[in-house]
């Protein structure tokens, strides 16, 4: 599902490092540009980047099931707005996957219909129950060819499930990926994260501790069973020093973080507008630098958007009501650009590293955050690193309207986005 297909020879473009280059796409692949004919398309890329396209290690595409709120088709092609080649399809749809068939089906769905590859994340419990393992190494061995697991939304909260879980993984190098929530420390209610802003508006909130207990559990589990787990949206300064911890015993942890645990804080919640509503909640400054520090230094190897549309009428509700979640995969680039890059802390091919390169290793995605050089994939991102604009949530190529990010000004980096050659999206 893309808009054109043709060779095309781009000219002028800058690398990561600072390499001016030009880049030919012919048959899905980068080509030699020597070898591009005469009279073949060209896009002038002067002043523009050229990097590896992204890969989302956690989106939420809600088919099947809730196709009111996205599908396949409009949510890889936000991914492509945003400058994404690959994303992973988290399991809690309706059926949730957690079968060979359903995760075929999902694969099947991304084939026919996907703006960029879709890769399909299997759940650890059936039905996300968090009492039984799911089909595991079935879905591992189908056409699917599952490698990461989540319950992502359910916190697998039962220790020898979990054990058992990540000993079951290791036989096929599969990863169990982790939304770290004690839930009963956190309760039932909690809808934001325990602080002053919870107290002052009377909103059940969850302490970051709720988070790391879990963290520290379940890298001691990996230790244990000589497993990988990866973290998903981490969002605690606690949590943080976990991992830290747990990477320099060597144990085979990796972490993510979401954009919007980068740039938005829980004093949004003050006005009780639920598009801020999320899982884990929006924290205070202190996390907020707790994780830009450990995403800039590696502790937190990668950027995950948990992209998590929702349908209108699961968001018009008081806020300890609404669904928690919030569209993620069209300004992802630009918010870590701006917190990141714009401030010194990150260069580019570190952003590649975070944004193209490790959630690719971890999904086990060969074909995906490669280096852009001849005989590679033409998977890339044209950027403009200086356009700025105004983010209007009615203008995303989601089906949903949650965007954080509504009105607000940042950067408006993408110009285009190819996958296997072909143009998946083009402003
Ligand atoms: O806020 C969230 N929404 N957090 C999750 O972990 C799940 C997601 C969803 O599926 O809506």
């Amino acid at each position: 599902m893309t808009t054109t297909s043709g060779p095309l020879l781009i000219t002028g473009a800058t690398l990561a490092d600072g390499t001016r280059t030009d880049l030919y796409l012919a048959e899905g692949r980068l080509a030699d540009p020597a070898s591009a004919p005469a009279g073949v398309e060209r896009l002038d890329a002067d002043g523009l980047l050229a990097l590896p396209g992204l890969v989302d290690p956690h989106t939420h595409l809600r088919q099947p099931g809730r196709e009111d709120a996205e599908t396949v088709a409009s949510g890889t092609a936000a991914a492509a707005r945003g400058g994404f080649t690959c994303v992973h399809a988290m399991a809690n749809t309706t059926p949730v996957t957690d079968t060979a068939e359903a995760a075929e089906y999902v694969a099947a769905l991304g084939e026919r219909e996907g703006h960029c590859e879709v890769r399909v994340v299997g759940a650890v419990t059936k039905g996300l129950d968090g009492e039984e393992l799911a089909e595991l190494g079935m879905m591992a061995d189908s056409a699917a060819g599952v490698r990461l697991f989540s319950d992502d939304g359910r916190c697998v909260g039962d220790s020898l499930l979990m054990r058992r879980a990540l000993t079951y993984v290791k036989a096929f190098d599969g990863v169990i990926a982790q939304h770290s929530q004690d839930v009963s420390l956190a309760g039932p209610g909690a809808c934001c994260h325990e602080s002053e802003w919870s107290g002052r508006l009377g909103l059940p909130g969850w302490p970051s501790q709720a988070e790391s207990i879990i963290i520290a559990r379940d890298v001691q589990l990996a230790e244990l069973t000589g497993s990988r787990i990866h973290v998903c949206h981490v969002s605690t300064a606690e949590g943080v020093d976990v991992i830290r911890w747990a990477k320099a015993r060597g144990i085979r942890v990796t972490a993510e973080v979401t954009p919007h645990h980068l740039l938005l804080d829980t004093s949004l919640v003050a006005g009780y507008d639920t598009t801020f509503k999320v899982n884990p909640p929006l924290r205070t400054s202190e996390h907020l630098e707790a994780v830009r520090e450990a995403l800039a230094d590696g502790t937190i190897d990668m950027v995950g958007t948990d992209h998590a549309p929702h349908a209108r009428q699961d968001k018009d509700h008081p806020f300890d009501v609404a669904l928690p979640g919030m569209l993620g995969l069209e300004q992802a680039l630009a918010v870590v650009m701006e917190v990141m890059v714009g401030t010194g802390r990150m260069d580019w091919p570190t952003l590649v590293e975070r944004m193209s390169t490790a959630p690719a290793r971890l999904g086990q995605v060969p074909g995906q955050g490669r280096p852009l050089a001849a005989g590679g994939p033409a998977n890339l991102v044209l950027v403009d690193p200086a356009a700025r604009a105004t983010v209007d949530a009615s203008a995303s190529r989601s089906r949903s309207r949650n965007n954080p990010y509504d009105g607000r000004d940042l950067p408006d980096p993408v110009v285009a986005t190819f996958w296997k050659g072909r143009r998946t999206y083009a402003r």
